[in-house]
C-alpha cells in the first residue's frame, strides 16, 4: 500500500455550520478518533451500503471499538434505487427504533447513494439529527460528500425530494478505492473533470498528464485529484451554499446527464459520472455551435474522455433514443428558472457560465446530432 502523507483537513467555511474534510490514506482505521470529539454520546449509528459493508464494514467497527464508540447498523442495498420512499422510511423507521436523541449521530458509509439517502434521513429525522459522510466512491469523495446537497428520487426524476443539510464531518480514505470496480472508478473520472471545465484550466491540464495513473491507482495522484476538487467544491459552496448564484456551475453537464439517466432508467447502461462526462461534451459541443466556443476546445475534451475510457457517444438504446423524450426532461429538471431553460455552457475549457438563453433550436439540433451518433 501506498501511505501518502496526512494534510490537514480541507475547511468548508459555512459560519456554525462549517466542517472539516479529511482527505487520505488509511483514515478508516483512524474513524473512531476523528469521530469520537464530535459525540455527546460515544454512539453512532451507521448506515452502510450493502457492498460497502462486506469489504470494509469489520475495520470501520474495529476503529469505532478502539475509541470507544458503540455503533448500530444498517444496511443499505447497493445500487440508485435505494434513493427511494420505500427505503427512507425503512432507514427512518429503524433509527426511531433506537429511541434516538437529537444529538445521535449518523454515518454515511459507502458512495453517493448511501450519502444523499442517509443525509436526507438525518435531516427530516427529529426536524434534524447530526451526521458524518465517509464517502467510499471516487464519485462521492470529490463531490457528493460535500456540500449538504442530500436526496432521493421520485418517479418524475432524479433528486426530487430532498433538503440542505451539511454534514459534521467528511472522512474520504483513497485506500478504499482500491475495491471500487474500474468503471465506477471512471465515472467518478467525470465528476473530477468537470471541476477543471468549469474555472480550472491548469487542473484540466494536470488531469491530461496525470489522469491515467490516477485511475491505474497512482495513490499520490488519487490523493491530489481528490484534494483539488474538494477545494473547488468548498469554495464554491462557501461561497452560495443554497445555490441562488454560483453554486449552479457544479452543474455542468448535468441538465444533459440526468436527461440521459432517465432515458436509460437510471440502469448500468449509463452510470451517473458516465452521463455528466457525456452531459459536459453535449454542453461543449452546444457551446461551439452557439458560436461561444472554440472547436478545439471541445476536441480537446473529447480526446481526453476517450483518454480515460469515459464514452464519447451515446449507448445504443434497443428502443432507440427519442430527441422529443430527451428535450422534455429539460423541462423537468430543476434547472428551470421562471419557465427558461438554464444551462452550464463554456467559451472554452475553464470558462463556463450560467446561460438563460439559450435558443430551443439549437438544443433540438444539438440532440438530433447525438441521437444520430449513438454507438451501435
Ligand atoms: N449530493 C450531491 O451533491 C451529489 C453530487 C453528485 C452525485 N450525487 C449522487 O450520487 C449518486 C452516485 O454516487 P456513486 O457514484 O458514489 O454511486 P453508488 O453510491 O451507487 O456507488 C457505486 C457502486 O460502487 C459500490 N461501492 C461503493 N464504494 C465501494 C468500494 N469502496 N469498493 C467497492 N465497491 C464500492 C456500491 O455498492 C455501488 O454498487 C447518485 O445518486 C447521484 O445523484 C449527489
Ligand atoms: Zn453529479
Amino acid at each position: 500500500m501506498n501511505i501518502v502523507p496526512a494534510l490537514s483537513p480541507v475547511r468548508l467555511d459555512l459560519a456554525e455550520r462549517s466542517y472539516d474534510i479529511h482527505i487520505g490514506t488509511d483514515l478508516l482505521s483512524q474513524a473512531g478518533q476523528l469521530i469520537a470529539p464530535l459525540l455527546k454520546q460515544k454512539k453512532l449509528f451507521v448506515v452502510a451500503d450493502s457492498t460497502v459493508a462486506e469489504l470494509h464494514l469489520e475495520r470501520l467497527n474495529a476503529a469505532l471499538h478502539a475509541a470507544g464508540i458503540a455503533a448500530e447498523h444498517y444496511l443499505v442495498p447497493s445500487g440508485e434505487a435505494s434513493k427511494s420512499f420505500a427505503q427512507l422510511e425503512r432507514l427512518c423507521e429503524a433509527v426511531l427504533a433506537t429511541a434516538p436523541e437529537r444529538s445521535t449521530t449518523l454515518l454515511a458509509f459507502g458512495g453517493g447513494v448511501v450519502g444523499d439517502l442517509t443525509g436526507f434521513a438525518a435531516a427530516i429525522l427529529l426536524r434534524g439529527l447530526p451526521f458524518i459522510q465517509m464517502p467510499t466512491t471516487l464519485l462521492s469523495q470529490v463531490d457528493s460528500s460535500v456540500g449538504g446537497k442530500t436526496a432521493i428520487n421520485s418517479r418524475h426524476g432524479k433528486n426530487l425530494l430532498g433538503a440542505f443539510h451539511q454534514p459534521k464531518l467528511v472522512l474520504a480514505d483513497i485506500d478504499l478505492l482500491a475495491t471500487l470496480p474500474a468503471r465506477e472508478l471512471v465515472s467518478g473520472y467525470g465528476e473530477v473533470m468537470k471541476y477543471g471545465l468549469i474555472d480550472d484550466a491548469p487542473f484540466f491540464a494536470w488531469l491530461e498528464q496525470n489522469g491515467p495513473a490516477l485511475l491505474e491507482g497512482e495513490a499520490e495522484a488519487r490523493r491530489q485529484a481528490v484534494h483539488h476538487a474538494v477545494c473547488a467544491k468548498a469554495r464554491i459552496v462557501a461561497a452560495d451554499e443554497r445555490e441562488s448564484g454560483q453554486r449552479a456551475l457544479l452543474n455542468l453537464g448535468h441538465t444533459f446527464g440526468h436527461a440521459l439517466e432517465a432515458e436509460t432508467f437510471y440502469s448500468d447502461l449509463l452510470l451517473h459520472g458516465e452521463a455528466v462526462a457525456l452531459g459536459c461534451l453535449m454542453a461543449f459541443d452546444l457551446s461551439v455551435r452557439l458560436g461561444l466556443c472554440p472547436e478545439a476546445d471541445f476536441e480537446r475534451l473529447r480526446r481526453h474522455c476517450a483518454a480515460v475510457g469515459l464514452k464519447v457517444a451515446l449507448p445504443k438504446l434497443e428502443a432507440g433514443w427519442d430527441e422529443q423524450r430527451l428535450f422534455d426532461h429539460f423541462a423537468h429538471d430543476k434547472k428551470v428558472a421562471d419557465g427558461r431553460l438554464v444551462f452550464i455552457i463554456a467559451r472554452g475549457i475553464g470558462q463556463s457560465f450560467i446561460s438563460r438563453d439559450v435558443p430551443e433550436a439549437s438544443l433540438r439540433a444539438l440532440l438530433a446530432d447525438w441521437v444520430k451518433g449513438a454507438q451501435s
